[in-house]
C-alpha cells in the first residue's frame, strides 16, 4: 500500500503534492518523492523516511512548476532506499505507482535483454522503462501508457509524466484505488479522498481498466481509447473521517481491509494450474526444502499465534517435525538448534527485539532463517537467509488484525510449497488448497458483512463481563488464543484462550453464569469434540457463543448464540473464525470507550527487552 498524488494547475505543484502526501502518509511512510515539470525538464526529489525529510530536501532545493506527481511509499519490492523511492525515471518519463506488478521478474529480464539499465529493485521502474520504449517508438504519452498496460499483470494505480508533453498527467487503474479531483482551473489525482479534500470536493472515481488524461480538464477512456463520460460527485467528508475511510477507528478499518490485504498478499503467488506456490522471491531452493530436518517457528504475541497455525500446517502438509517457540523464551537459553533446522521468524514489524535476537542466535548455530515480515527491509528480513513478505500495508492500530491474517496466508503458502517439494502433498490436494485459498478474500468479506451486527449485539450484551473464555482445538486453538489476546489488549477484560481439550483440566472451574464462553467449532476433524465442549460449558450455565459452520443445527442447539461462517477446508478455517473474534473484541472496547487504536501500555513495535 502506497499513496500517490498528482496535480495540474497554476499553483506551485510541489506544495500541493507535499500537502496531499501528508494526508496519505497512513498508506506508507518509508520514503517519499515528487517529480515536477520545471522548464522543459522533469526534476525529481526523493528522500528516505518520513515526509519531513522530503520536505527538507524541497526547502533546500525547491522545484517550481505547475505539473507534478508525488508518492509516499510502503515498500513491496526492494528496501526503503532513495534509489527505490518513487518517482522512477526512464528517459523523458516519470512514474509513480501503488500496487504490485506480478510479472515483474519476466519484465525485468526482458528489459535488461533490450539494453535498459535498471537502477532500482522496484517493479515500478520497469513500468517507466516500458512507457519510455513506447514513447521512443513514436507514441504519444497516452498511447504509450495504454500499450504498456497490456504488458502488466497485477495491481496498479499509476500516474505518468513525460518531458515531451509537459502540461499533462496520464493515469491508469487496475485493482488499486485512484480518485480524480476537478477544481477551479486545476485537476488532481490521488490514491484516496483525504489528499484532495482541501482543494476540491468534486471527485471522480476511476474504475478498474480505465485511464484518464489530466490537463485543464479530466478525460476518462477505456483501454481501447474510447471516451467514458462520468460526472464528478460531491464528497463532503471531514478530513479526519476521510483518513479512516469513514471508520471510527483504524482498527475497525484494518479489520475490514483484510480481504484486500489478503488479495495483495496472495497476488502472483498462487499457481492454480499446478497446485503450487510461486516461490521465486522466497529465495529457498528445492534442495533447501528437501534438506530441512526440522522447522522451528519463532515469534511473539499475535505473530506467535499465526506461527502456531504453522506448527499444524507444516506437520500435516509437509510432514516435517515442527516446533513453535516464543522468541522471548527461546533466546538466551542455549536451545538445541543447528544445521538442518529452518527457523521461521514471524514478525509484522520485522523489528521485535526478542524475535530478532532469537533468530540471530539460531543462525549463529547453523540454522537457516526464513523471515515472514510485513515491513520491507526491516531488521529481521535483513539478517535472514530468505524472506517471504506479507503485503498487508501499514497497520496503524496497535492491535494487529490484517497482519495476522496475512501472516497466516504466508504460512499456509509456505506449508504448501514445502509439502510439494518434499512429495508429501499431492497435486490434487494442493490444487484444492490453492483454489480454496484464492476464494478466502471473498469469503472473508462475506463474514465481515454477515457477522458484524451480531458481534456488536453480543459485545453490547457482555460488555461488563469480568472474564471471557475462548476455546478451540487444532487450527482453532491459535484463533482462541488470538481472540483472547485481542479482547484483553483493547478492552482490558480478563480473557483466556484455551485448547478446548484442556478445559476440564482446570479452566472449567472459572465457569459460571456470568462468564461468556466463545467456542470455535467449525466443521473440521475435531468438530464432535468441540461440540462436547459447547455442551459442557452450557451445562455449567456459561453464556455460550459458538462460532460454527453455517446451518449447523447441533451447534445452535447447544449454544445461546451462534455466529455462522461458511464451510471451507479445515486448513482455511482460521481466516474465517478469526473475524468474529476481532469484531467482538473491537465492539466491546468501543462500547467501553477505551482507546482502541492505542491501548494503554502497548506499543506497535517492541524493540526493548
Ligand atoms: C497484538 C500485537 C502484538 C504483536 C507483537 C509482535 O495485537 O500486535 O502482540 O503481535 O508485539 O510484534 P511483531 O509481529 O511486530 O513482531
Amino acid at each position: 500500500m502506497c499513496g500517490i498524488v498528482g496535480y495540474v494547475g497554476a499553483e506551485n505543484s510541489a506544495d500541493v503534492l507535499l500537502d496531499g502526501l501528508k494526508r496519505l502518509e497512513y498508506r506508507g511512510y518509508d520514503s517519499a518523492g515528487v517529480a515536477v515539470h520545471v522548464g522543459g525538464n522533469i526534476q525529481i526529489r526523493r528522500a528516505v523516511g518520513k515526509l519531513r525529510n522530503l520536505e527538507k530536501s524541497l526547502r533546500e532545493s525547491p522545484l517550481v512548476g505547475g505539473v507534478g506527481i508525488g508518492h509516499t511509499r510502503w515498500a513491496t519490492h526492494g528496501r526503503p532506499t532513495e534509489v527505490n523511492a518513487h518517482p522512477h525515471i526512464a528517459g523523458p518519463v516519470a512514474v509513480v505507482h501503488n500496487g504490485i506488478i506480478e510479472n515483474h521478474l519476466a519484465l525485468r529480464k526482458e528489459l535488461v535483454a533490450k539494453g535498459c539499465t535498471i537502477s532500482s529493485d522496484t517493479d515500478t521502474e520497469l513500468v517507466a522503462h516500458l512507457v519510455h520504449l513506447e514513447v521512443d517508438a513514436g507514441k504519444d504519452l497516452e498511447s504509450a501508457v495504454r500499450a504498456t498496460l497490456e504488458r502488466l499483470e497485477g495491481a496498479y494505480a499509476i500516474a505518468v509524466l513525460s518531458e515531451k508533453e509537459p502540461g499533462k498527467i496520464v493515469v491508469a487503474k487496475h485493482s488499486s484505488p485512484l480518485v480524480l479531483g476537478v477544481g477551479e482551473g486545476a485537476t488532481y489525482c490521488a490514491s484516496d479522498i483525504p489528499a484532495l479534500l482541501p482543494y476540491t470536493n468534486e471527485m471522480i472515481f476511476l474504475e478498474d481498466g480505465e485511464m484518464a488524461v489530466l490537463d485543464e480538464t479530466v478525460r476518462i477512456t477505456d483501454r481501447e481509447g474510447k471516451t467514458i463520460e462520468r460526472e464528478a460527485q460531491r464528497i463532503d467528508w471531514s478530513p479526519v473521517m476521510a483518513e479512516k475511510a469513514g471508520y471510527k477507528h483504524f482498527m475497525l478499518k484494518e479489520i475490514f481491509e483484510q480481504p484486500r490485504a489478503l488479495e495483495d498478499t496472495l497476488r502472483g503467488r498462487l499457481d492454480r494450474e499446478n497446485g503450487d506456490i510461486n516461490s521465486d522471491e522466497i529465495g529457498l531452493t528445492d534442495e533447501d526444502a528437501k534438506a530441512i530436518k526440522r522447522v522451528i517457528f519463532l515469534a511473539c504475541g499475535t505473530s506467535n499465534h499465526a506461527a502456531m497455525t504453522g506448527r499444524y500446517l507444516v506437520e500435516s502438509l509437509a510432514r516435517v517435525p515442527t516446533l513453535l517457540e516464543l522468541a522471548s523464551e527461546f533466546r538466551g537459553r542455549d536451545a538445541v538448534v543447528g544445521e538442518g533446522d529452518l527457523v521461521v521468524a514471524v514478525s509484522q514489524s520485522g523489528e521485535t527485539l526478542d524475535t530478532l535476537i532469537a533468530a540471530k542466535e539460531a543462525k549463529a548455530k547453523g540454522a537457516k532463517v526464513l523471515s515472514i515480515a510485513n515491513v520491507i527491509g526491516s531488521a529481521i528480513p535483513r539478517m535472514a537467509d530468505a524472506v517471504f513478505y506479507t503485503h498487508a500495508g501499514p497497520e496503524i492500530g496497535v492491535a494487529s488484525t490484517k497482519c495476522f491474517s496475512t501472516q497466516c496466508a504466508n504460512i499456509l503458502m509456505f506449508s504448501i510449497w514445502l509439502g510439494r517439494r518434499r512429495g508429501t502433498l499431492d497435486e490434487n490436494r494442493a490444487k484444492e488448497l490453492v483454489e480454496g485459498l484464492a476464494r478466502i478474500p471473498q469469503l472473508m468479506g462475506d463474514v465481515l458483512q454477515g457477522t458484524r451486527q451480531l458481534c456488536a449485539n453480543l459485545a453490547r450484551r457482555y460488555v461488563n463481563a469480568r472474564d471471557v473464555l475462548f476455546l478451540g482445538r487444532g487450527l482453532s486453538y491459535p484463533i482462541a488464543l488470538e481472540g483472547a489476546l485481542k479482547l484483553k489488549e483493547i478492552s482490558y477484560i480478563h480473557a483466556e484462550g484455551y485448547a478446548a481439550g484442556e478445559m476440564k483440566h482446570g479452566p472449567i472451574a472459572l465457569i459460571d453464569s456470568s462468564v461468556p464462553v466463545i467456542v470455535l467449532a467449525p466443521h473440521d476433524s475435531s468438530y464432535e469434540r468441540s461440540l462436547s465442549n459447547l455442551q459442557e460449558a452450557k451445562a455449567r450455565e456459561a453464556q455460550v457463543i459458538a462460532i460454527a459452520t453455517e446451518g449447523d443445527e447441533e451447534a445452535r442447539e447447544v449454544s445461546h448464540d451462534m455466529i455462522e461462517i461458511p464451510r471451507v477446508l479445515e486448513e482455511l478455517t482460521p481466516f474465517l473464525t478469526v473475524v468474529p473474534c476481532q469484531l467482538y473484541s473491537y465492539y466491546v472496547a468501543d462500547f467501553k470507550g477505551t482507546d482502541v487504536d492505542q491501548p494503554r501500555n502497548l506499543a506497535k513495535t517492541v524493540t526493548v527487552e
